[in-house]
């Protein structure tokens, strides 16, 4: 990375100050373990209010440099319901649903939302700071950017971030198209399981689903080629035989290093 100063190396001390607030660990042990997924909802409706809470909750997930790369196509209507759960296999879990929740990362919204980020200090009545500044206008389009349609210029950024990266730290990736996807599908899962809480943590249930013929529900939203379904989230009350079995966890050895 450059040797000057840059958004990463600068501490700033912008006068701002948050506390924690308190919070119970035994609470958040019960949410998680409420957030099971459900393969068949009882036949009610949600409270609206219920799942604007959801989605708003979903937005305060982390994500790449705060620019936001998701879309959510909320589905309540009965018909577009009904032709969007036989789009997901006709899962029980989709059928059944009492809403739909189409979880959309996007590749294509970077540039606007840089802008944004950058309008959000003048909102507050401030100017960015220069590294900020710098960060949203010049290292986002070089990392997000540069990569041109169809990656038609991914053999360039990767020859010349290689060629520096012999001798320095270097990003080496979003360069590809599929990385630029990935580096957005990354902060929509987030969201997704941020939504997926607050459902348990309202006493709703969700089921999060990846069998869906993505053609057919991409063409139903008039989605685009920089628009990737991460998974279709479906909502509602668990029916008595919603849940399938006691939840199945393999040993934590298997999935944690420790380096001591
Ligand atoms: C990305 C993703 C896609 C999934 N797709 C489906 C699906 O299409 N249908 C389904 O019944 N379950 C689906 N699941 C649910 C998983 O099978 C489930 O999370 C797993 O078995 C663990 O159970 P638990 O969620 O109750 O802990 C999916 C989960 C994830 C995270």
């Amino acid at each position: 990375m450059a040797k000057d100063k840059n958004i990463f190396t600068e501490k700033l001390d912008l006068g701002y100050c948050e506390d924690m607030q308190e919070v119970s660990v035994d609470e958040f042990e019960k949410i998680l373990h409420n957030r099971r997924s459900v393969r068949v909802f009882k036949d009610k409706i949600l409270p609206e209010e219920i799942v604007k809470k959801a989605l708003e909750h979903g937005f305060l997930a982390p994500n790449s440099s705060n620019l936001q790369p998701w879309k959510f196509i909320w589905v309540r209507n009965k018909e577009v319901k009904t032709e969007l759960a036989k789009n997901c296999f006709s899962q029980n879990g989709a059928k059944t649903a009492s809403d739909l929740i189409v979880c959309i990362a996007r590749t294509n919204t970077w540039k606007e939302n840089s802008k944004k980020m950058l309008d959000a200090f003048k909102d507050a009545g401030e100017e960015p700071p220069k590294v900020v500044e710098s960060y949203y206008k010049k290292i986002v389009p070089a990392a997000y950017g540069l990569i041109g349609p169809f990656g038609i210029l991914s053999p360039i950024k990767w020859l010349f971030l290689n060629t520096l990266g012999l001798f320095q730290v270097m990003a080496r990736e979003p360069i590809w198209p599929s990385q630029l996807k990935t580096w957005a599908v990354k902060s929509t899962a987030l969201a997704c399981e941020n939504i997926m809480l607050s459902f348990s943590a309202q006493g709703v249930d969700s089921l999060p689903m990846e069998g869906y013929d993505s053609k057919r529900v991409k063409k139903m939203f008039g989605l685009k080629g920089h628009d990737h379904i991460v998974m279709i989230i479906g909502a509602g009350y668990r029916a008595d035989n919603g849940v399938y079995g006691p939840r199945v966890r393999f040993d934590s050895d298997n999935f944690i290093q420790e380096i001591k």
